[in-house]
């Protein structure tokens, strides 16, 4: 086995990787993996930041395959760990935790650091062994009930990126104009309330980011992507310091669960980190 970095044709050798190992997890936990992603959607992201974070991106390869990655990016001195997984039958014998070292050399100096785990217990170990803080997720799912959107929310495009900055410098210590510009070659798409707030989320209205200067925007933020849902939507991260978005969570009839595992981890300079649901892949 051995850890080199990443190349951009990995991408697909990444991605399928990714889609197998979480379907594996998801299985051995007993729930439903979710439908696979459209490639074309999902490619975006390894390429990227394989091109602007070459110092976070490794692969391990055995045999001329590859069995295991950590994608790692950095923006304004905050860190975070995009990716990080092991192909199943490969799990448990210290490959995540050398892709991790390598991964978060590249953290070395940052100001602050974010991770948002799994619930697979290796990470959860090695993630609390590297000094990050943990804070445990509720998770709130279910169909929400039909609603009219906010009246001041928008759809927004590129043009919106230096708001997204200002409101990301706010909550998460950083900004980082460029990941935003990826979720929209993603086709994801971006709703905005003027100068204080925005989300991105899917086509089918899976919330991929809700983040705002105060907890009224955010609120209205969550509220608009669940009005566009078209069916049931799991919104997985809610830490303790996202109480705002409980109470929407609630007002579209939604269930809390707090047995789904899993934990955000941070540390140092990250901002409020609040009113905050950030993108597990941008963090
Ligand atoms: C999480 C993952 C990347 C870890 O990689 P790995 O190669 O399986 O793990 P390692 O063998 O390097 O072990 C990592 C740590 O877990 C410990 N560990 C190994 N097997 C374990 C087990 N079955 N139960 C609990 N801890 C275990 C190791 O001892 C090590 O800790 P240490 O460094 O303090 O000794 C990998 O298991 C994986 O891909 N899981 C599914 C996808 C996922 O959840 N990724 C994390 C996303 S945030």
């Amino acid at each position: 086995m051995t850890i080199r970095p990443m190349r951009v044709e990995d991408v697909l050798a990444v991605h399928d990787l990714n889609v197998l190992t979480f379907e594996a997890l998801d299985i051995s936990m007993g729930v439903e993996p979710p439908p696979r992603p459209d490639p074309a959607v999902a490619l975006p992201r390894y390429r990227n930041l394989a091109t602007t974070d070459p110092d976070g991106a490794w692969v391990a390869e055995e045999d001329g395959e590859v069995v295991g990655v950590a994608l790692a990016l950095r923006r304004e001195d905050v860190w975070g760990l995009s990716l990080l997984l092991v192909r199943p039958d490969r799990q448990s014998s210290g490959i995540g935790g050398a892709l991790l070292a390598r991964a978060h050399a590249y953290a070395e100096g940052a100001r602050g650091r974010i991770i948002m785990a799994s619930p697979d217990p290796r990470a959860l170990r090695a993630y609390s062994r590297l000094g990050l803080d943990l804070h445990p997720y509720v998770a709130a799912v279910g169909t929400p009930k039909p609603a009219a959107p906010p009246a001041g929310v928008r759809v927004g495009d590129a043009t919106d990126i230096p708001l997204t900055e200002t409101v990301d410098r706010h909550v998460r210590g950083a900004a980082r104009g460029q990941d935003i510009a990826t979720l929209l070659e993603m086709r994801q798409t971006l709703l905005i309330v003027p100068e204080r707030g925005y989300a991105v989320v899917n086509t089918d209205g899976a919330v991929r980011i809700v983040a705002a200067l105060d907890d009224e925007a955010a609120a209205d933020l969550l509220r608009a992507a669940l009005a566009r849902a078209t069916g049931r939507v799991e919104l997985e991260t809610l830490t303790a310091k996202q109480q705002w978005a409980v109470a929407v969570a609630l007002e579209a009839g939604l269930e809390l669960r707090i047995n789904s595992g899993g934990a955000m981890f941070t540390s140092g300079d990250v901002g409020t980190f609040t009113p905050y649901l950030p993108s597990g892949a941008f963090l």
